[in-house]
């Protein structure tokens, strides 16, 4: 397993900048994108991330200076897709039950993370440009001589164990247990175990590119800072030999042989590149009078449909912190939502369930699906001395999106889904008097 040279570790801080690399002294061009003949013998490429003519504040695009140019590789053939899907996601009928799943198992067959990809649900369509998916990764082996691009949308990865070293095209990223990395749509990369094993969560989005989500009366600071935001300088392999170049595109697998590492890029500049962000950095704000506000309060990243405020994708933590709110029903309150709301859980215990929601497992409470606390954390909170209290060593995360997650038939048929999940409602007792 080759091990990165920690000197190629080297990011670039903010959110959607202009970012500008060089690998090399002088291999950016100093006047335009595509001179005549770039510096050092590379070729120029333009990689757009929106439409050519999206405004200023939301188009992506980054200049890539490259050894050879993205078009060398030979013609992709069909692969089998394993466990990931696309729509329809399996057409399977969709449940209005509450589901939730234990943590997949760790693969005792060599798997890398391509092929430990497990597509669990989803909702809308790559075609159209619209929705997500959910994935799970399971791995033991490092990508080696494969790399991998999606065509349908940009991945947000939410390891859970294991640290993981993404190897792209524009740099390379550490990310560990606790913190997020997002590879957008089309930028090739392969990804490294550092140890025996790994899983976690990867969004898919679909739609518009993740952004930070505008502040309101919060005013100018707070919740996710961009200058905690990562990005990679730019590190290139100049490396030939026999590998695979694995693309997605409308939920489907293709393979390419290609002679060279596509991780070739010695410089570029723009503003359409990964980043990672440690979720320990999230500035939490909540209630010191009564009451909690909505988990909209705890959105790290948005991906807005053209609907203000209703997301194709909120990405919201549930983060370590004080609760202090006087004459409060202190936990998540019972609801339905019109939204609806995947969760997981990278470490510790959720502060709405007891037990159940364990570390590496998920849970979906789908459009209008009713949830909230078990009886047994009820009980407690109803009667809890309301001291201030630090909720602790915890790190829950949710996917809420404004469409209807689909769950595939891997999802409703594994053994990890837990039996008869609904039963820690059942003993919700009747408390109701009328003289009060
Ligand atoms: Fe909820």
């Amino acid at each position: 397993m080759d091990k990165v040279d920690p000197v190629k570790l080297n990011y670039q801080t903010g959110f959607g900048n202009e970012f500008a690399t060089e690998a090399l002294v002088d291999a950016l061009p100093k006047r335009g994108n595509s001179p005549q003949k770039v510096a050092h013998g590379l070729y120029s490429e333009l990689l757009s991330g929106t439409a050519f003519m999206v405004p200023r504040e939301t188009n992506r695009r980054t200049w890539l200076y490259r050894i050879r140019p993205s078009v060398v590789h030979q013609p992709f053939a069909q692969l089998d897709n394993g466990f990931i899907r696309g729509a329809p996601f399996d057409n399977q009928v969709v449940t209005p039950n509450q589901l939730r799943w234990d943590a997949l198992p760790i693969p005792e067959a060599p798997t890398d993370f391509v092929d430990g990809l497990i597509t669990m649900m989803g909702g809308g369509d790559a075609s159209t440009g619209t929705g997500l998916a959910i994935h799970i990764y399971t791995a033991n082996t490092s990508m080696v001589d494969r790399f991998f691009h999606n065509s349908d949308g940009e991945l947000l990865f939410v390891p859970q164990q294991g640290k993981l070293i993404i190897h792209t095209e524009l740099g390379v990223l550490d990310v560990a247990p606790n913190e997020i990395a997002v590879i957008q749509r089309g930028i090739k990369f392969r990804v490294e175990l550092i140890d025996d094993f790994a899983r976690g969560y990867v969004c898919e989005n679909y739609g518009a590119a993740l952004r930070l989500p505008s502040l309101g009366a919060i005013g100018s600071n707070g919740l996710a800072n961009p200058r905690d935001f990562a990005t990679p300088v730019a590190c290139y392999e100049d490396k030939e030999g026999d590998f695979t170049l694995t693309c997605k595109m409308n939920g489907n697998l293709w393979s390419a042989k290609i002679g060279h590492s596509p991780l070739d890029v010695v410089a570029w500049h723009g503003n359409y590149a990964p980043y990672k962000y440690n979720l320990a950095e999230f500035n939490v704000i909540g209630s010191i009078s009564f009451d909690h506000p909505d988990p909209s309060i705890y959105t790290v990243l948005t991906s807005p449909t053209n609907s203000e405020g209703r997301a194709n994708i909120d990405f919201v933590i549930f983060p370590p912190r004080w609760i202090v709110a006087e004459d409060t029903y202190r936990p998540p309150w019972y609801h339905r939502n019109v939204m609806s709301e995947f969760m997981g859980l990278i470490h510790g215990q959720y502060d709405g369930r007891k037990e159940g929601f364990v570390p590496g497992g998920s849970s979906l409470h789908n459009c209008m699906s009713p949830h909230g606390n078990d009886a047994e954390v009820y009980e407690v909170a109803s009667k809890a001395d309301l001291k201030p209290h630090y909720i602790k060593d915890t790190m829950a995360f949710m996917f809420e999106t404004c469409m209807l997650y689909k769950p595939t038939k891997f999802a409703m048929e594994t053994e990890q889904m837990q039996q008869g999940y609904s039963d820690c409602w059942q003993s919700l007792q009747k408390h109701f008097t009328e003289t009060n």
